[in-house]
């Protein structure tokens, strides 16, 4: 996950491959309320792992649900369920912007404490206080729910109470407006059958419903947990009586339609001649009315084909063909027809989308207003939006996309990012990429594991400089800041010398050191195992920091076969977003043409103190007069070495750090970073 201030994104010019989609948000909190609901366990496969789920099953073991991860995937569930009898009586529930947990929880609360007493607190991020669920609050009180707004009426934080023995009143029709939420009419259907008895429970919407297909997703769901509404047109819902929440058992969480529009339009856009774009987790078979989508795209262009649990797209026409579309059944996937309409012959109208208001921004404001940043124009009304595209090529813009707390603002936007397939070049920058986290944590990685940029637009940060200057510490801690990849090209020769040592090759053997080089089976962890690095298959990350490592590592870095085997791994590691590539060589040799070229120093005496705190933290003893000895001869070794000798770029930016902690040093390289990034150079150029 990016969890940076804002992710920089360069041209991207095609897209290609397989993604596999996270678990659909609509049906994981659906299911873990049931499950929560229903007796015995429910075993619940490839949850979705977001800031949404997260917070509902938070609340799930607030309220005294078994809650544990099994082992059989990675997002393996198994929640043990209250039987539709309160555990404790009183909770201060925190549910974040997550209106999927907000609304049900509200209504199975409200019953549960008017029928069996307590007292629940329910509440969430200032954007989730400013949601209206005062249609869920003014169909629950008549029934005899007791609800205080703690804040502004209509509004989150709520109360939730009762005493023991409440009855409800269930003989009339219980009406909830439909026009605003679909979510309270969900609410109701999720929670009502905990107060089915020996009569139907009828539930009457007033007003045109929008949103359908997500109460489809719910009777669907309801329906395995052996529920089953009668349902007449959209106005009409009926629960039968003496209706139990039965547990299916186990039950398989199908991938996100609504995250899938994102990958269906890079097809669209950018799988254009070659491969497809392949997406795995939802396909023709789908429960999400979200799936709905795909036609839309069609419309606009787009080459479809799919089957049960997949879906794969290439670009039809092009450009795309602007299209008017009443968005009603798709509202969340919509938003990313308003970003394909960046791409169009011509205007594109999305009606229908009043709810886009109420959502976790003003999404209509928030579109508007990021999409004409980009160079479009907009339209904007109540409950529609009006797209032109930038009327040519050198119209785009190299825009800062504001994502307002927004996953689907910043999902939708990195979809600029494609401008060259338009004509344009410009890179995109995403403010705050972290609010994917509320549906799709790894967004970003997955986009750029589909995405091509030519190599030149990967902007590299090359840091160059003698051992023990702190290179490897700035440069991971800068790729970090930037979201950037991270090249220790040091690793590469530390790894050759280790792998003579194993072969027993003599290090000046040049021909064999080269092919140990050339079919060097090197593997760095990423993620929670960012930092270690395996060597055939074997954890060498302590290995390969040994002196003895380094020193064998200088020897072999002079031999010019060695370099020349490593040189095509090293070039390869310029991916999307960004490198970071430390080493002795990235600025003069390896990237002679990168962005920006740090060469870093410190005094011999600073180098040697660093290293030797280093050694003695690790419990290995040395005294510091050998050890600067040490380094001094490596340097010397470096530095006249026929090939690559270690030297700066005569454009480098020189940084000694003899007097600067970490943060200083990376705040100074980020600095300069700031000023030169491609981005800041494109908006310069285009203000
Ligand atoms: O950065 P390091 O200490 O891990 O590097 C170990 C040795 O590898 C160093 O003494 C010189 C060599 N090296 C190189 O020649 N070129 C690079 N780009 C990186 C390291």
């Amino acid at each position: 996950m990016f969890d940076i201030p804002h992710l920089d994104l360069p041209p991207l010019v095609g897209a290609c491959g397989t993604v596999r989609l996270p678990g659909s948000k609509s049906i994981s909190n659906r299911v873990l309320l049931l499950a929560a609901l229903a007796a015995g366990t429910t075993e619940l496969h490839d949850l979705l792992d977001s800031d949404d789920t997260a917070v509902m099953l938070g609340a799930l073991r607030t309220l005294g649900c078994g809650v544990a991860r099994g082992a059989r995937d990675a997002q393996h569930w198994r929640i043990t369920g209250l039987a539709g009898r309160l555990a404790l009586h009183e909770a201060d529930l925190f549910l974040g912007n997550a209106g999927t947990a907000m609304r049900p929880l509200a209504a199975t609360l409200a019953l549960l404490a008017a029928t069996q007493g307590g007292s629940f607190t329910l509440r969430g991020t200032a954007r989730m206080h400013e949601r209206p669920i005062g249609d869920l609050v003014d169909a629950l009180r008549p029934l005899g729910c007791t609800i205080d707004e703690l804040g502004a009426p209509g509004y989150p934080p709520l109360r939730l109470r009762g005493r023991p023995g409440g009855q409800l009143a269930l003989e009339r029709p219980i009406r909830v407006r439909g026009d605003v939420s679909s979510q309270f009419l969900s609410a109701l259907l999720l929670a009502l059958p905990l107060a089915a008895g020996a009569h139907d429970i009828t539930i009457d919407v007033e007003g045109e419903l929008i949103s359908r297909p997500y109460v489809e997703i719910t009777l669907a769901l309801l329906a395995r947990f052996g529920i089953a509404v009668q349902r007449e047109g959209w106005s009409r819902f009926t629960i039968a009586p003496g209706s139990t929440y039965r547990s299916p058992g186990a039950l398989h969480v199908e991938g996100d339609a609504s995250s899938a529009s994102y990958f269906v339009a890079a097809g669209a856009i950018a799988a254009a001649g070659g491969a497809p774009v392949r997406i795995e987790g939802v396909g023709s078979d789908s429960i999400q009315g979200d799936i709905a989508f795909v036609d839309a795209a069609r419309a606009m262009g787009a080459r479809v084909a799919s089957g049960p649990g997949w879906i794969e797209v290439r670009r039809g026409r092009w450009p795309l063909t602007g299209l008017t579309i009443d968005a009603t059944p798709i509202p969340d996937a919509a938003m990313t027809l308003a970003v394909m309409a960046l791409y169009a012959d011509g205007p594109s109208r999305i009606t229908g989308i009043a709810s886009w208001r109420v959502k976790e921004t003003d999404r209509i404001a928030a579109m508007a207003a990021e999409l004409r940043k980009l160079g479009a124009t907009v339209v904007e009304g109540p409950d529609f939006i009006e797209v032109s595209p930038p009327p040519a090529a050198r119209d785009w813009r190299a825009a800062a996309i504001e994502t307002y707390d927004d996953h689907r603002m910043a999902m939708c936007a990195s979809l600029a990012a494609f401008n060259p397939l338009a004509g344009a070049h410009v890179p995109l920058r995403i403010l705050d990429p972290r609010c994917v986290a509320k549906t799709f944590p790894e967004y970003f990685e997955a986009l750029l594991g589909l995405a091509q940029a030519a190599p030149a637009d990967v902007p590299v940060l090359a840091i160059d400089g003698p051992t023990a200057s702190g290179k490897g510490t700035l440069a991971a801690a800068v790729a970090r800041a930037l979201g950037f990849h991270l090249l220790d090209s040091g690793a590469l020769y530390r790894a050759t010398g280790l792998a003579a040592a194993w072969d027993g090759v003599t290090l000046d053997d040049e021909p064999r050191v080269a092919a140990l080089a050339a079919a060097l089976q090197l593997r760095f962890g990423q993620g929670d195992d960012a930092g270690r690095t395996w060597l055939r298959g074997r954890d060498v990350s302590d290995e390969l920091r040994l002196e003895a490592t380094g020193l064998a590592a200088s020897r072999v870095s002079a031999l010019p076969a060695v370099r020349a085997a490593l040189h095509g791994l090293q070039l390869a590691c310029r991916r999307a977003p960004g490198l970071v590539a430390d080493g002795r060589d990235m600025g003069t040799v390896v990237f002679p043409g990168a962005t920006l070229k740090v060469f870093l120093t410190a005094s011999a005496e600073k180098r040697a103190e660093r290293r030797h705190k280093q050694l003695i933290s690790k419990g290995i003893s040395t005294n510091i007069a050998d050890l600067r000895a040490d380094l001094e001869a490596r340097d010397e070794r470096d530095r006249k070495r026929a090939v690559a000798p270690l030297k700066p770029a005569a454009d480098a930016l020189l940084l000694d750090n003899s007097a600067l902690d970490i943060d200083e040093s990376v705040a100074c390289v980020l600095g300069w970073w700031q000023e030169r990034s491609p981005f800041e150079l494109a908006r310069r150029r285009l203000a």
